[in-house]
């Protein structure tokens, strides 16, 4: 269990929870007590991760599909419902990578980078926050609704041989803060991480992992923030940006009136990162 953190009784959806990132968080929220629901294109590794959570004790179904097809965000919806009675957390993560310089990218390239990750993340969050909002309207108050996106430093740093994948992160970010500002009253709470991990998708770019040591870019490293996040602990903090890698987590943007704009209640040891001590100085933009 992370941090001493429970979900218990609690459902997710973990999108592109077959490898990399999504697979570490999957794991870590059902180590926490959440019971899984697992997206991931058709193939063996979104089985192997739901056999090692039931192996080590948990419950996870598999819904596989294009996160782009809208059928896929109503069969994931509708696994969380049927399987296990409700959804509380979604964790919008799947991803793919088609670089290319802005003067060469082809149009397909463009839209298909576009398609997973920001029509991905808006299905997802479209029938989460559908779904949530009638259970509030049900319940006559607000209800439980955590929902963590997956955007990257790539948005923040214009990310030259990536203008598809750094405007779809950019436009996750956005969603993220109009998803928290429109959807609070109902109980739900929308952040969104810049995670760095080595993962198939950056194993080009990172190399191997060190051996002998604890690599600081493993996964592993970026998924108790993400089971943080999804807890009844982070219920003050919406409209969030995160860079998270290697047990380091900068606060990054913040939504006037949030908690975590004057305070980060996560903080990492002092030993750290002097950005995390500075992002958890009282009053730092207010
Ligand atoms: N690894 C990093 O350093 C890093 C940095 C910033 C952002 N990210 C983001 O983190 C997320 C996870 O990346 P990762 O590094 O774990 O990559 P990964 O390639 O290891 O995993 C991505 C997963 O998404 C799945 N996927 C791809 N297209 C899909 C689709 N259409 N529908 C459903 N699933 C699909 C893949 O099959 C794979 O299992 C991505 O959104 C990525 O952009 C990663």
């Amino acid at each position: 269990m992370a941090h001493g953190l429970t979900l218990d009784g609690k459902t997710a959806i973990v999108t592109g929870a077959g490898n990399g990132l999504g697979r570490a968080e999957a794991l870590a929220l059902a180590a926490a007590g959440a019971r899984l629901v697992l997206n991931d294109l058709t193939g063996q590794a979104v089985h192997a991760v739901a056999d090692e959570i039931k192996g080590a004790g948990g419950e996870a179904v598999v819904c596989e599909g294009d996160i782009g097809d809208w059928a896929t965000g109503e069969a994931m919806l509708g696994a969380a419902l049927g399987s296990f009675g409700g959804l509380d957390i979604l964790v919008n993560n799947a991803g793919v990578l088609r670089d290319r310089m802005v003067f060469t990218m082809s149009a397909h390239e463009w839209d298909l980078v576009l398609r997973v990750h920001l029509r991905g993340h808006f299905i997802g969050t479209r029938m989460a926050t559908g779904y949530w909002r009638e259970q509030s309207k049900q319940a006559g108050g607000p209800v439980y609704g955590r929902i963590i996106n997956t955007s990257s430093e790539a948005f923040l740093l214009g990310s030259a041989g990536q203008p598809n994948y750094a405007a779809a992160k950019a436009g996750i970010a956005a969603l993220t803060v109009t998803t928290a500002r429109s959807c609070a009253k109902y109980g739900v709470r929308a952040n969104a991480i810049c995670p760095r991990a080595r993962t198939g998708m950056t194993r080009d770019l990172m190399g191997a992992a060190p051996e002998g040591t604890i690599d600081p870019l493993a996964p592993e490293h970026v998924a108790p923030l993400v089971t943080y996040l999804a807890s009844p602990s982070a219920a003050a903090i919406n409209g969030e940006v995160f860079v998270v890698h290697g047990g380091v987590a900068p606060a990054t943007a913040s939504v006037p009136g949030s908690p975590a704009r004057r305070r980060w209640p996560w903080p990492p040891r002092r030993s750290d990162s002097g950005a995390a001590r500075e992002a958890a100085r009282p009053g730092r933009d207010d």
